[in-house]
């Protein structure tokens, strides 16, 4: 009787014991609602997306329960931080607790040695890499005359018809980011990475379903034949590079740091697919964000005549400055310009174009005090803190006035456009002087009248009907 008395106190403890460890974690786990089974909360995230208030479903939970919350959308338990504290630690990532979280499909378009991928340390010097090439003055100076050149070419090309800018501004980013990859001017090559890149993309947000005929699948083909160009691209380079001290572009950067990323057992053929792939998938976060950004740019100051008009006086007198003292513009010269800034700082603010960072506890970690659980997707979400009255007054107005009062600093943990820590843009700099450069000759040569279109910010962020406008030239 004794023994059975024994096990009975025993699972009695034993329960409480789990018990009592179910509640502290259930406690800590931020509140929220995991919504219908299988499908959670995902048609109202939907719904708000496509809504002229895309962060209607953040604020209303937020309303309900608190800055940090849980739900379940496109298939995960997801944590929703909407606390620029706690989404500064997410991203800055100290302990290494995040990965990078990734919807099964484009898991399946990306190498393991892609930089979207990869961790630790491997992933630090890669990164670091790329970043310090990207940000190098030697490098601005030299691809401030390809901006240039492409940019004057676009916009020549653009007068007196109906264009759709969304598309249009493609037709400057893409070239640029392929000069900027793998110096690849005009030309067949071009025109094949361009088509088959388009195709690739289509397989990034699919149903992860790979056999002949799906979107995966014809998207894998696309990075096939993607790879079989850049590969001899990168072969050919390596046979130069041993003549040649110069660094011209990202695939040069990366064949000089080969040694630094690969472990010392890689054969060299596996470093020249991690350098092809690397590639590939520099195109994707590269390819879509700043045409978005320019397009909405071009949609904010149609809406804005005060804010085009203070924009046009500023370039006006760097133009006139130049013209009288018959001299080349620099990319400081771009760069200096203070409410050109001011006004790029506020589309990336209002357009979010990366509006949230997902990533995954790879064990349990405690913000703030909310209990983030090993395993759990967590999402650091940027556009609700753009759009917060309380970071920023009268939020939905664009108004590039009010960065004369606020400080933009990358560390800025209530502007995080580029997102922060270890995985920053290293793309920010290009992109701000593509931008500069692009407003520059738009605003000093041509004027526009847009179309009425709205923005959708569901799957990604774009117009409605991709922005047509008119354009002439000032002088006609
Ligand atoms: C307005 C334009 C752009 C915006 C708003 C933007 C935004 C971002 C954000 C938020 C991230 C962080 C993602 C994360 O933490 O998981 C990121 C990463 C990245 N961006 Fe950009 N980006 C822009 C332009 C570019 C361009 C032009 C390039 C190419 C040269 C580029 C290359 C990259 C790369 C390679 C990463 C991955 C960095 C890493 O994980 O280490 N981006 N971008």
């Amino acid at each position: 009787m004794e023994w059975f008395i024994g096990v009975c106190v025993g699972i009695l403890f034993m329960s409480w014991w789990f018990l009592m460890k179910k509640k502290k974690n259930n406690e800590k786990i931020p509140k929220g609602n995991s919504g219908w089974p299988l499908i959670g909360e995902t048609l109202d995230f939907i719904a708000s997306c496509y809504s002229s208030r895309p962060v209607t479903f953040m604020e209303n939970r937020k309303s309900i329960y608190g800055d940090v919350f849980k739900t379940n959308i496109l298939g995960s338990n997801l944590i929703i931080s909407t606390d620029p504290e706690v989404n500064k630690v997410i991203l800055h990532n100290q302990k290494n607790i995040f990965i990078p979280a990734y919807p099964k499909s484009i898991r399946e378009l990306m190498g393991e040695h892609s930089i979207l991928q990869l961790n630790g340390i491997k992933h630090k010097k890669l990164h670091s890499l790329i970043a310090v090439f990207l940000k190098s003055p030697q490098f601005k100076a030299r691809i401030t005359t390809d901006i240039e050149h492409s940019v004057k070419q676009c916009l020549a090309s653009w007068t007196n018809k109906t264009i759709y800018i969304q598309d249009e501004v493609k037709k400057i980013t893409f070239p640029i980011l392929n000069k900027v990859l793998m110096s690849v001017g005009p030309g067949e090559d071009l025109d094949l990475l361009k088509r088959e890149f388009e195709a690739f993309i289509k397989g990034l947000i699919c149903l992860p379903i790979k056999f002949p005929g799906t979107t995966l699948y014809k998207s894998l083909k696309a990075k096939e034949r993607m790879m079989k160009l850049v590969r001899k691209i990168v072969e050919e380079r390596k046979k130069q590079i041993m003549d040649s001290n110069e660094v011209n572009d990202v695939v040069d950067v990366l064949l000089r740091g080969k040694d630094e990323l690969s472990q010392s057992s890689s054969s060299s053929n596996l470093e020249l697919e991690m350098i092809s792939q690397n590639i590939i998938e520099m195109m994707i976060p590269g390819e879509e964000t700043l045409p978005t950004a320019m397009t909405l740019a071009l949609k904010f100051l149609s809406d804005s005549p005060l804010a085009l008009s203070k924009l046009m006086e500023e370039n006006m007198e760097l133009k006139k400055q130049k013209t009288d003292n018959s001299e080349d513009y620099t990319w400081t010269d771009y760069m200096s310009l203070p409410f050109t800034q001011n006004v790029i700082s506020e589309t990336l603010r209002m357009a979010n174009i990366v509006n949230g960072i997902w990533r995954k506890a790879v064990q349990n970690v405690k913000i703030k005090g909310y209990l983030i659980p090993k395993d759990w997707s967590v999402m650091a979400c940027l556009i609700t803190v753009h759009l917060d009255s309380k970071n920023y007054e009268n939020p939905f107005k664009f108004d590039p006035w009010r960065w004369e009062k606020i400080e933009v600093l990358a560390s800025n943990i209530r502007f995080a456009p580029f997102g922060g820590g270890h995985r920053l843009c290293p793309g920010l700099e290009l992109s701000r002087l593509e931008l500069s450069i692009f407003f520059h000759h738009l605003v000093t040569t041509y004027r526009w009248v847009a179309e009425n279109d709205e923005i959708v910010y569901f799957p990604t962020v774009k117009m409605k009907k991709k922005l047509p406008i008119r354009v002439q030239p000032i002088n006609s």
